[in-house]
């Protein structure tokens, strides 16, 4: 009788169903009414008492043993079960959603890239500034009304430390910090106390370019901005250039771009002029190398600021300046670039 519990507790160790069907069929065989267990249990009569003891402490072990392990075995089927029925593996995963890069972030890189073909590399100065680099070193006269608390924040008036009105300001600081030659570009954020509106913001980006080196003429400047104009709007595009003022260059001009969505014939876009402003520009006023501490006779060289937000607006049809700042997702999304 022992010997018998013994092969019934190898079967039981043994036992590795392929389904559940098997593994219930196992179970009757085992412990069903006519099962091999049971059957010893009706069995155990018979046993001589001086037995009894031993078999039946083994047999009920026998018993638990069978049970725990077809239960453990139901448990791990069904669990294959969930696996391989109900979860399709070869299903494609979930969609990862990748962001996009802000317009004015995909204008920002493309005309880094186009200087940086030139030889241009990126300087960056504060944002909070004082007045000399902001105005003084940049040839502002005292009663300048760009200074006047009308354009300019200020952080603290008394000590003169202001939020930068341009980036024109980096000029000075590229200035001070190298020898020429110089070929540097600025881009960063600029604030004016201005009221918001659908054309105009209080805070916006510029890109400040600056060259100087002996020799640098206004033919230098007006072929780099032809090959910008020409790198970011398109092949065919022209450049015009009108005399303006600033008090940082001397000469001075603004720059227009022929229109790049009615190629200079005249649209809405371009008030059927043919042409869209992007840009002041000019020579190096002497006053400004001087106060940054270059020889003015020695060195000549150009600068120029653009505006990105104007044209990423110009670049993408955007008519209203403040949705570049409101976050919302669904106009954000519709800008993908590798950029
Ligand atoms: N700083 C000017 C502005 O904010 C832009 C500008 C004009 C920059 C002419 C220049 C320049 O370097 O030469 O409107």
């Amino acid at each position: 009788m022992l010997q018998k519990v013994k092969e019934l507790d190898i079967q039981v160790e043994a036992f590795v169903p392929q389904s559940s069907e098997e593994l219930e069929q196992f179970r009757i065989q085992m412990l069903g009414k006519k099962g091999a267990i049971s059957q010893l249990f009706t069995e155990f009569k018979n046993v001589p008492v001086e037995q009894k003891r031993e078999f039946g402490a083994s047999l009920n072990i026998l018993k638990t043993k069978a049970q725990e392990k077809i239960a453990q075995l139901k448990q791990s089927l069904e669990d294959k079960n969930v696996t391989s029925h109900n979860l399709d593996l070869s299903l494609p995963a979930d969609p990862v959603k990748l962001g996009s890069r802000h317009p004015v972030a995909l204008v920002h890189n493309e005309i880094v890239d186009i200087f940086a073909r030139l030889g241009f590399t990126v300087f960056n100065g504060p944002e909070i500034e004082d007045d000399w680099h902001v105005f003084s070193a940049l040839n502002f006269p005292p009663e300048h009304p760009a200074r006047d608390m009308q354009d300019t924040f200020f952080v603290n008036q008394k000590d003169e430390v202001l939020l930068r009105t341009h980036t024109s300001s980096v000029q000075v600081r590229a200035m001070e910090a190298q020898k020429p030659p110089i070929r540097t570009i600025a881009p960063g954020r600029v604030y004016r106390n201005e009221a918001i509106s659908a054309r105009s913001h209080c805070m916006f980006h510029q890109i400040e370019g600056l060259y100087i080196d002996k020799d640098v003429s206004f033919a230098d400047l007006k072929q780099t901005l032809l090959y910008f104009a020409k790198e970011f709007f398109g092949k065919d595009t022209k450049i015009r250039m009108r005399p303006s003022y600033f008090p940082f260059t001397e000469p001075s001009a603004e720059v227009d771009v022929s229109c790049s969505l009615c190629g200079g014939k005249g649209c809405n876009v371009c008030k059927y002029t043919g042409y869209l402003e992007i840009l002041g520009a000019g020579m190096v006023d002497p006053n400004v190398l001087k106060a940054s501490g270059i020889d003015d006779k020695i060195y000549t060289g150009y600068a120029f600021g653009l505006g990105l937000e104007r044209i990423a607006m110009l670049k993408y049809g955007i008519t209203d300046i403040r949705v570049l700042f409101e976050n919302d997702v669904r106009f954000l999304e519709q800008f993908k670039s590798v950029f």
